[in-house]
């Protein structure tokens, strides 16, 4: 059988037919993925009815996986490197998580290089994942605003999340103060830049005061994730996505019955190091 891509949408993605990730992919076919992961940005690949192993297994042909030790109460109890995405409860609340536009771990300085998706309940209707192209977000960007912008930094804080409003977070800070990274981020693959910043974390920018930063931010914000840049998947039972979070951001939209459950499970590729902590937002 071999390897077919078609792609989703104009501005990012493609979905690989004709590969059975229930046994082990050829090398070659291997490397069929992988370029087209660099082109494409983000991966669909339909019906695949994985044990967890086997998700592991196919994930690690990538590179080395996070075993979730910065958040042990999410993650499967069996399998470290699995970390169920759910809406039914945890630690006795729901985790309504990533309602936001972001880039996976873009806090910390590690920040996660892909995720590996796999659905396997989805509600009747909603529960669409969005995702958008950052290279093109830069590459669309006017020369000036390029050259304003290629050697910021912006600072990512955690507990500014919407769904984290509301709780009391100031230890959750302590233990994961504020990162900068880079406004621009160069592709260690690719060698393109991708504009890494989102409405999730993003606070301000290293050296500006917050009336100076706010407004470049919101504009960057609005402009990274126009249409043309992005994809909507409808989730069916036994896809899985795969994702670069270097150069993609993702979103999970917040248009299905909450009381409804969802499940879906992923896997996370440790990224390059990446940032350096910050003590507060008028850095
Ligand atoms: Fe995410």
């Amino acid at each position: 059988m071999a390897i077919e891509i078609k792609r989703l949408a104009a501005g990012i993605g493609a979905e690989i037919a004709g590969v059975d990730l229930t046994r082990r992919v050829s090398d070659a076919d291997m490397e069929a993925i992988k370029q087209a992961w660099r082109d494409h940005l983000i991966l669909l690949f339909r019906g695949q009815q994985l044990t967890h192993e086997q998700h592991i297994e196919f994930s690690r042909r990538f590179g080395d996986l996070d075993d979730h030790d910065a958040i042990p109460k999410f993650r499967d109890p069996q399998y470290h490197e699995i970390l169920p995405v759910t809406n039914q409860e945890i630690d006795g609340r729901k985790q309504p998580v990533g309602r936001q536009w972001h880039s996976d771990l873009s806090t910390t300085l590690r920040p996660a290089r892909a995720s590996l998706l796999r659905c396997e309940v989805i509600p009747p209707v909603g529960g669409d994942t969005m995702f958008a192209n950052m290279y093109l977000a830069y590459d669309t960007l006017s020369e000036k605003m390029k050259e304003i912008i290629d050697d910021l930094w912006g600072i990512h804080d955690m507990t500014v999340a919407k769904a984290s409003q509301g709780r009391d977070l100031s230890e959750v800070r302590k233990r994961n103060p504020p990162v900068a990274q880079p406004v621009v981020r160069v592709h260690p693959e690719t060698g393109r830049k991708a504009l890494y910043v989102s409405e999730m974390t993003t606070t301000g920018i290293v050296g500006m005061s917050d009336e100076e930063a706010r407004p470049i931010l919101e504009y960057l914000f609005r402009h990274s994730v126009r249409p043309e840049f992005t994809y909507r998947h409808r989730w069916q039972v036994h896809d899985m996505i795969a994702w670069d979070n270097r150069c993609a951001m993702h979103l999970a939209l917040d248009d299905y019955d909450i009381n409804v459950p969802r499940k879906l499970y992923r896997t996370t590729l440790l990224g390059e190091a990446s940032g350096y902590i910050v003590q507060s937002n008028a850095a």
